[in-house]
């Protein structure tokens, strides 16, 4: 069974109310039709109840009935949500007539606010917004995990070149939320990406390569202070986390080069977790991967909210969608 076909059937095994704020768009409501025909999750669309019934019978989708819809424009719950959108914003400068508009107006607040009061799990949104304005909501209202203050976004790349990380399934973190971390914020990425290659790739044994463009010490520079402070906060902190640093690309993932750059180190030519310095090498690495390397790459996958939202690129496919929301629903099944 491939990795995506696995994390379909462990989200079915224990099904998750998932809210799409952006239901009236296509790709978004051809995947909730398919989701909803193999009953992997139980959804909450949010959009025009009529709008959303003619489109569907338009595209012949068989299984939009099964959803729960919610207008936002006539949603009885819509004052019970401002006033605790008011309260939790309070300090922030928001007032009453602001949530109001919010809960209304803006569904990706809307949904978070459904999850805020315990009615859903988690939220997919992004075939519309920017990720800027998918996470604002979430980090807002949702918040952080426990232990955490950096919310960040692993990738999973599925490569056809099996010798590397785990049968070709390498997780980088962070490809997607925070521009430039310091020290203290790539060690949560660090734990952070290892658990999602925990709950999403199913690695048995996370192994956390902190990268740069030096290795051990190969090379002097600030950025690489950072990465080696990073690895040693994150020792430090996790001391159930296998991580090394820092470490080239190569030392990380080929045994022979991280055996001659890193010799005795426990991750370098076995790393199955990439921890980048800065999400300018992480966004433009997994592009240049999936483009030049032919590796597929799934996600972002946001991670260290307290309960999962998760980003679509706005050029996403129906099966990105459906396969997303498979992905937010085992990361809601472990939040709980
Ligand atoms: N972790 C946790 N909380 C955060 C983080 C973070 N990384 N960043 C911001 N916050 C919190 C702030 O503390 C603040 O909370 P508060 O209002 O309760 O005090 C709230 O979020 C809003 O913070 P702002 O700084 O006002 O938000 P801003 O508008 O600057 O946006 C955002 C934050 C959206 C994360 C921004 O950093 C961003 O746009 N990042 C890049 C996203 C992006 O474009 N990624 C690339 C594309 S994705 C892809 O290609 C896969």
């Amino acid at each position: 069974m491939s990795l995506l076909d696995q994390i379909v059937a462990r989200a079915k095994s224990n099904k998750q109310r998932i809210v799409l704020p952006e239901a009236e768009e296509e790709r978004t409501l051809k995947a909730a039709d398919k989701v909803l025909a193999d009953d992997i999750a139980e959804l909450i669309l949010i959009g025009n109840p009529a709008n959303i019934k003619t489109l569907a019978a338009g595209w012949g989708l068989k299984n939009i009935d099964k959803a729960t819809i919610i207008d936002p424009l006539n949603n009885p719950k819509a004052e019970e949500y401002a006033l605790k959108l008011a309260e939790l914003r309070q300090k922030k400068g928001m007032t009453i007539e602001k949530a109001r508009e919010l809960v209304t107006k803006n569904n990706l607040y809307l949904g978070c606010m459904i999850i805020k009061t315990d009615g859903a799990d988690g939220q997919i949104s992004g075939a519309l917004s920017t990720t800027g304005d998918t996470l604002r909501p979430a980090l807002q209202i949702i918040k952080c995990a426990p232990g955490i203050t950096c919310v960040s976004g692993a990738m999973l790349i599925i490569s056809k070149q099996e010798q590397y990380g785990e049968n070709g399934v390498v997780v980088m973190g962070d490809v997607a939320v925070t521009p430039v971390p310091d020290a203290d914020q790539l060690a949560q990425i660090a734990y952070c990406t290892a658990q999602t290659s925990k709950s999403i790739a199913g690695f048995a044994e996370p192994r956390v390569a902190m990268l740069s463009f030096s290795t051990w010490g190969s090379a002097s520079h600030e950025v690489v202070d950072k990465v080696v402070e990073a690895t040693k906060l994150a020792q430090e902190r996790y001391p159930d986390l296998h991580v090394d640093g820092e470490l080239q690309a190569d030392a990380a993932l080929v045994p022979s080069v991280g055996a001659k750059k890193a010799p005795g180190s426990p991750i370098a030519g076995k790393a199955n977790v990439l921890v980048v310095p800065n999400l300018e090498v992480g966004n433009i690495g997994y592009k240049l991967v999936q483009r030049l390397g032919g590796a597929m790459a799934v996600g972002p996958i946001l991670q260290g909210i307290a309960r999962p939202v998760n980003d679509l690129s706005r050029g996403c496919s129906v099966d990105d969608i459906y396969y997303m929301v498979a992905i937010t629903a085992c990361q809601a099944q472990d939040a709980k």
